[in-house]
């Protein structure tokens, strides 16, 4: 029966990467193999019969809606979509209240919004798990399921090197608290004003980042090369101005043969070809976007397992 408060041990969020030890992170990318086996076979997979997850939009979304909206039907549950128009939080109902409601009601919550901050005061008042579906700051669910997609075309990703090339945006920061906690390095190259803020990313273990001026000297014996859009979402004003810092932080073919040989290309999408990637890269054969989008189907569906019901090895 679904009475919101079943979770086995403290309540748990997944407000960004660092809220899960690296034994915690392995060990849902470990389920997710299973149950992404499971789903190929067509076999049911459903341990969140009769749950309800709650998902709040703020922005927009294709990947993020439809990965957990599957995802928790497959797995028995069902779910709820509300964005702020639709929702009386486009009438300013605050975020604690609604938090303090809509936790009494269902047994899991994703939201995407803007400030880090909301996301954190609503998980303060909730009685049920809280999932960050992408902030300002962190993408969490993305980088779980770009590292699963890693693992899956290159068995480990520990040791490894992560060339981030453009905006240090959410996607940025939340790889970089991956690499700290699953051991392996990230190159970042960002224009001037567009890069990591040292006051955001404090001391990080040595070894772990890496930042450069060249975008083709960050990719430097990379076994994975990734970027995302110049304009994040909530940053649209900035768009011209982007355009033309960015110019040379386009991901092209001369870009990838900087990288090993066998280097990965993701991008988490939506995708602009001709801006930050080109056409020939995203669509070329080291690109792995598409199973990399699959994956956040995967992902998930572990990750909500993980938060409602615990480990079950
Ligand atoms: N990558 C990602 O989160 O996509 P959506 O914005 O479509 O959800
Ligand atoms: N950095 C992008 C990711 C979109 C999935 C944004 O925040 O808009």
């Amino acid at each position: 029966m679904s009475h919101a408060v079943q979770t086995p041990g403290p309540l748990r969020h997944f407000l960004q990467f660092s809220d899960l030890t690296k034994d915690e992170v392995l060990y849902v990318l470990n389920r997710t193999r299973l149950i992404k086996d499971k789903f190929k076979r067509y076999e049911p997979h459903r341990p969140l019969h009769d749950r309800t997850l709650a998902m709040v939009f703020e922005k927009a979304s294709t990947r993020t809606r439809v990965s957990f909206e599957a995802g928790m039907y497959q797995m028995g549950g069902s779910v709820i979509h509300l964005t702020t128009t639709d929702s009386q939080l486009g009438r300013s109902e605050p975020i604690e209240d609604t938090a303090r409601v809509v936790s009494r009601m269902v047994d899991v919550v994703m939201i995407r919004t803007f400030e880090q901050t909301r996301i954190e005061q609503f998980a303060s008042h909730s009685r049920v798990p809280v999932i960050n579906g992408l902030t300002n700051e962190f993408h969490p669910c993305q980088i779980l399921a770009d590292i699963f997609t890693f693992i899956e075309h290159r068995q480990d990703i520990a040791g490894k090197i992560v060339t981030w090339v453009g905006d240090a945006n959410n996607m940025a920061y939340t790889w970089l608290q991956a690499a700290e906690l699953l051991g392996f390095t990230l190159h970042v190259s960002a224009p001037v004003g567009y890069r990591l803020d040292p006051a955001r990313i404090g001391s990080v273990k040595p070894g772990v980042l890496k930042e450069f001026t060249d975008p083709n000297a960050a990719c430097q014996g990379a076994h994975l090369v990734t970027t995302d859009v110049w304009t994040s979402m909530g940053y649209e004003a900035e768009n011209e101005t982007r355009r033309a810092a960015f110019a040379d932080w386009s991901v092209d073919e001369d870009m990838m043969a900087h990288a090993a040989k066998d280097a990965l290309f993701m991008h988490c999408l939506p995708a602009h070809r001709g801006e930050e990637v080109t056409g020939e890269v995203i669509d070329g054969p080291q690109s792995v976007v598409w199973d990399e989008a699959e994956n956040r189907l995967h992902v998930q569906k572990a990750l909500m397992e993980f938060l409602l019901l615990g480990r079950l090895d």
